[in-house]
């Protein structure tokens, strides 16, 4: 029997440790600290366990916060193997944790030195890093080999942690896991999903959907993943909670396993390749008739990569300042907020490049002048042609070869998308990504653009969102081929007339400084009335 004064003040050691700790090293080893009510969640999944709690793993221990929710009685007759890599972390938690003598501390990669003995418990809130900010490269693909997973480069290391601390988990076993929830949505993710339906060993998804971020500092949405080994594989269950309060009462329906209720899914319905939103939030588009994916009238990509923004991008000081000709330098949106509304005009740009704003590009390789080689050497002896990007390309000054695209769309939202019309046909970084029209679209792109701005496109593009937290949302450009839109070929040409005279009065009002709210409202009406026919 241990005392319960061997439980930390965790509160209080986490404010000592971030102000002894600078941010880039909890950024650097994703140091990011599970707050009580998922602690709690997660460990009751554990200690439910008919079978009882006698050897426990935490693969990225910190400072032991998932912990934080045991009472100390139960903590004194569990052995707990905890692993942390950061040295600074890891001396932190054994003085935090001295007094608690079933605790073992392993100063370790825990995907390169797993344990050897297996777990009947696991908990874990896995370090968020992609794999090109992780050191030890090797294990990424010695996990593949050992789970036979294909996962790529744009995997996290948290779905690694999965597979591994999963083959440690004993017969009759449970597993919790914090994780952001970006996966689920996610192209990357689908190998991911695979790996964890493969292991016949998931049962809940809990979406944790609070309207303030769990983890402080991180932009992020997370999901409560549950696993148990055994012989009730054959349904998950996809819970969601919008506060504190609710994930206490999705606790109560967890007490309830193996018993389901009616939002669990049969494993063999669940499509890996689908997005699991479909799972647990009602899809707009179901709403609605007539879509087809956007990816028939045309492409989206992502806008220009520089590699060194700040090297590349110019405004009338910096021109002026280096002698730049105008040639050299293109028209180019590198900020979302230098447009804040349906269009981009001549008339904005100029307004633009008044206000000193960064929103030229410098295109070098157009032939020789002086004052570009100077500005050239210049990056150079700040080392911008050594970046991850320009290292890559022939010269390293080369702009990526893409047309300006006549529609552009915001990557980041708050407030659902923004579609924008590039009157000025300019280019763009990667704030926006670009709509390039194919033949079907052809003719009919600013009758599409209609549709695109409208609040009922937005609520239908939003099946494919991925939340960052915060109202955060994010596209890629995947997200937004994939994602259904209005079948042009319903309207007919007296719609089609009055859909051109609005578009064509809001793009008037636009120029004129005027809001087009009366406009958009009847373009919205009669989409929908399209979108319901
Ligand atoms: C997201 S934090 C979670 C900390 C704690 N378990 C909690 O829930 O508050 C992840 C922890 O894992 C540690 N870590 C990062 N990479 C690791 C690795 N490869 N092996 C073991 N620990 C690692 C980090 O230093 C960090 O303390």
């Amino acid at each position: 029997m241990i005392a319960t004064s061997v439980m930390p003040d965790f509160r209080h050691a986490e404010q000592e440790y971030c102000a002894k700790t600078s941010s880039e090293h909890r950024k650097k080893y994703a140091q990011f600290f599970t707050p009580l009510s998922i602690a709690t969640c997660m460990t009751d999944w554990l200690i439910s366990s008919k079978q009882g709690t006698t050897m426990l793993l935490d693969p990225a221990f910190g400072l032991g916060h998932l912990l934080a929710s045991m009472d100390a009685d139960r903590l004194a007759n569990i052995e707990i193997v905890g692993y942390e890599l950061d040295t600074h972390a890891f001396s932190e938690a054994s003085r935090l944790w001295d007094r608690c003598s079933s605790i073992t501390l392993r100063n370790e990669d825990f995907l390169v030195h797993p344990p050897e003995s297996l777990f009947d418990a696991i908990l874990c809130n896995p370090p968020y890093l992609k794999f090109h900010d992780y050191d030890n490269v090797s294990a990424i693909a010695k996990i593949n080999a050992t789970f036979g997973t294909t996962l790529n480069g744009f995997t996290n290391i948290h779905s690694l942690f999965i597979l591994q601390a999963l083959s440690c988990l004993k017969k009759g076993g449970r597993a919790a896991f914090i994780v952001p929830s970006e996966f689920l949505n996610s192209d990357y993710g689908v190998h991911v999903k695979d790996a964890l339906l493969k292991t016949g060993m998931l049962r809940y998804v809990m979406i944790i959907d609070f309207s303030a971020n769990v983890f402080k500092d991180a932009l992020t949405t997370s999901c409560i993943l549950l696993f148990a080994n055994d012989e009730h594989k054959s349904r998950v269950e996809f819970l969601t909670a919008q506060s504190e309060e609710t994930l206490f009462t999705l606790q109560e329906s967890v007490q309830m396993y193996p018993k389901m209720n009616g939002t669990s899914q049969a494993v063999s319905d669940i499509i890996p390749a689908a997005k699991w939103r479909r799972y647990y939030q009602e899809r707009a588009s179901e709403q609605y008739r007539n879509l087809i994916p956007l990816r028939q009238y045309g492409k989206v990509s992502r806008g220009i990569a520089t590699g060194d923004n700040a090297f590349f991008t110019f405004n009338r000081a910096k021109q002026q300042k280096w002698h730049i000709p105008d040639k050299y330098l293109l028209p180019c949106l590198t900020k979302a907020a230098q447009c804040g509304d349906i269009a981009y005009t001549n008339a904005n740009h100029s307004r633009n490049l008044k206000a000193n704003e960064s929103v030229m590009l410098l295109n070098a390789e157009i032939g020789e002048n002086e004052a570009v080689k100077r500005y050239l050497k210049h990056g150079e002896e700040q080392g911008t042609h050594t970046r991850f990007l320009t290292k890559n390309r022939t010269p390293w000054y080369a702009l990526e070869r893409r047309a300006p695209a006549p529609i552009l769309v915001t990557v980041f939202n708050r407030n659902g998308l923004r579609f924008v019309w590039n009157e000025a046909n300019v280019y763009n970084l990667t704030a926006y990504h670009c709509f390039y029209p194919n033949l079907f679209a052809q003719g009919n792109e600013k009758l599409l653009f209609a549709y695109l701005i409208t609040d009922v496109a937005k609520e239908i593009f939003r099946d494919n969102r991925r939340e960052y937290g915060d109202g955060l949302e994010k596209f890629e450009p995947n997200d937004l081929n994939s994602s259904l839109v209005l079948d042009l070929s319903v309207i007919d040409s007296d719609v089609q007339k009055t859909i051109e005279e609005h578009i064509s009065h809001m793009l008037f009002q636009h120029s004129a400084g005027q809001k087009a709210v009366e406009t958009l409202q009847a373009l919205n009406e009669i989409f929908v009335s399209l979108l319901v026919q």
